[in-house]
């Protein structure tokens, strides 16, 4: 396969490596992910992450293990357990649905490479698109509120509403981006914080339970997030906090929008009750492991409850900004989101 680098997925000399996002923003480290036990290893972990991220990296080694020799019923065994690596983003399955398509083919293995560096691509013209439409919506002297991280390390491009913010912020219209530290795994304060001060976007960084006070004080001009799955209502899962974000947003009377490409529309979901959410481990809750450590707080066997995600009901939503344009709260209210449309 051609040599390809994204801001977190790298491929050389047919090898696929991922930037880890554990060890960010301390330690800069690529790490090979040669196989499938070790690319599921990753995206455990959180060391790949973000959803479409994680679909094009399960497709990049797919094709790589086809390129290297591996069969067809190989690859059918590994494109069935990088699917089932995450549950609640549905990029990995939207994805892994075309390179199983490429995968029928009588020549599999150029298929496969041709779609994999395909989705790649596309990727970054769907951040593209995402971030001109999303721009278009911010107003001058913008104070943005965002949650988790939708940058440039969770996808081929730009972001998705990080990818708004930074074009919202070359045309001049944002003064401050407060950035949601996003507990338990601190997605916000770890990349996103990086990502702006990288791109020289003034940020300041907040835990998760200074949204209320800050939009009381009238300091949130708009909310920004990304999504992990769109149900065919406009239902949304994303990084657990969204849904508070979003009821304080509409209690402050703030436009919360959700910025996401196609690849994340599930019309086989009715609403967001069909989604699925990842439960995950309770050390990510009775302390904080890192590049610096681990510290556990919490008593030894304390109970846990630990949801990676929460589902934000539409009418909580001002507007979806797609890749294929926006979508109005008030046509989601007269029925017309067509997610496949
Ligand atoms: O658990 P993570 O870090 O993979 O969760 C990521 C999110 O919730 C993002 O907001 C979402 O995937 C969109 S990334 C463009």
């Amino acid at each position: 396969m051609q040599t390809l680098q994204t801001t977190s997925l790298r491929v050389s000399q047919n090898q696929l490596f991922i930037l880890d996002q554990q060890a960010l923003p301390q330690q800069k480290i690529w790490l090979p992910a040669d196989s499938v036990e070790a690319l599921v290893d990753h995206i455990h972990a959180l060391r790949v992450r973000g959803a479409p991220l994680i679909g094009l990296s399960a497709s990049l080694l797919l094709a790589l293990l086809a390129e290297n020799g591996a069969g067809r019923d190989e690859l059918s065994d590994a494109l069935r357990t990088l699917r089932a690596s995450r549950p609640t983003a549905v990029n990995l399955m939207n994805n892994l649905d075309r390179m199983k398509q490429a995968l029928t083919q009588e020549d599999f293995a150029p298929a496969l490479v041709a779609e994999a560096v395909r989705l790649v691509a596309e990727d970054k013209q769907l951040c593209e698109r995402i971030a001109c439409a999303g721009s278009a919506l911010v107003k001058p002297q913008s104070r943005l509120l965002t949650h988790c991280n939708t940058g440039g390390l969770a996808t081929a491009g730009v972001g998705t509403a990080l990818g708004v913010i930074a074009r919202a912020h070359e045309a001049g219209k944002v003064v401050n981006v407060w950035v949601d530290e996003t507990r338990p795994l601190l997605q916000g304060g770890r990349l996103t914080a990086w990502e702006l001060g990288e791109l020289g976007i003034p940020y300041q960084l907040i835990t998760d339970s200074m949204a209320a006070s800050l939009m009381a004080q009238g300091q949130v001009d708009a909310v920004w997030v990304g999504a992990d799955r769109i149900a065919a209502n406009g239902d949304v899962a994303n990084k657990i906090g969204t849904y508070s974000l979003a009821v304080l947003a509409k209690y402050h009377g703030i436009p919360f929008y959700v910025a996401a490409p196609h690849t994340t529309l599930d019309r086989y979901c009715a609403d967001g009750n069909a989604i699925p959410i990842e439960q995950r481990a309770a050390s990510e809750v009775t302390g904080v492991a890192g590049s610096f450590g681990a510290v556990q707080w919490a008593a030894q066997d304390a109970k846990v409850y630990n949801p990676a995600f929460d589902v934000t009901p539409a009418a909580l939503i001002s507007g979806w900004v797609l890749d294929t344009g926006v979508v109005t709260s008030q046509a989601v209210k007269a029925g017309v989101f067509r997610p496949t449309a």
